[in-house]
């Protein structure tokens, strides 16, 4: 029986084999990232760097001596490596459960490939069960949380954290996501919203599930 976190180290390494020689590769946010970037320590000298979603992970590849690219500077971004809190069968996503949503949204609208990696208790048959988080402009927090409210969602403020691009954070509760891309878009078109975590528009383009029969790969149907 394996564990949460040696599922997790199972997939980071997997990853490792979608990191292409010579290039900038794109580096998510969260505990599993966290792993990976670990794993990317070793074959550092045949990446030129990274761009990444987080200071936090900004920090994490620094130590580890992987160069940081801003992205504005990275012409091509051939696959970004991220977690994920849910993925569904069509491989939406929600995303953002570490508050690094936009940042992650930003890195994976560039990317010619998503390799979401990810333990088995992530894989759900209808998105919600994890409350969906939203980025908001701080001085919009409370009508954006009554309109959220008339979604059919529960939007609770996270107290005391704040973005690393300076805003608040409300997690949705109680949603059943049929339409993943038509929610992401009702809550995109909120004034005040920066980004929810619906990755649907965009989703993984690669599985990589941690499970305890080994590391299940497969694209997005
Ligand atoms: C951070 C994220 C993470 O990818 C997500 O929360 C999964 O985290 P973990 O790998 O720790 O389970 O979206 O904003």
């Amino acid at each position: 029986m394996s564990t949460q976190a040696e599922l997790k180290r199972a997939v980071a390494k997997a990853a490792i084999r979608f990191v292409p020689d010579g290039k900038i590769i794109g580096v998510g946010t969260g505990s599993t990232a966290d792993l990976f970037i670990d794993e990317l320590a070793a074959v550092k000298d045949r990446i030129l760097g990274a761009v990444t979603s987080s200071e936090r992970s900004g920090q994490r590849l620094a130590a580890h001596g992987i160069r940081l690219f801003d992205l504005n500077d990275v012409e091509d971004l051939p696959v970004y490596i991220d977690g994920a809190d849910e993925i569904d069968g069509s491989f939406a996503m929600i995303k953002g459960g570490g508050a690094a949503l936009t940042r992650e949204k930003i890195v994976a609208a560039v990317a010619r490939q998503f390799v979401c990696i990810a333990d088995e208790s992530k894989r759900v048959d209808v998105l919600g069960r994890f409350p969906l988080p939203v980025e908001v402009i701080p001085m919009a927090r409370r009508y954006v949380a009554r309109r959220l409210a008339e979604l059919g969602g529960q939007p609770k403020w996270r107290e005391g954290v704040v973005t690393d691009n300076g805003n608040v954070i409300l997690d949705v509760h109680g949603l059943r996501i049929t339409d993943p891309v038509g929610l992401e878009t009702a809550i995109d078109g909120i004034v005040g919203v920066v980004t929810n975590g619906l990755f649907a528009r965009r989703g993984a383009d690669v599985l990589l599930l941690g499970t305890t029969d080994g590391v299940i790969e497969s694209r997005r149907p």
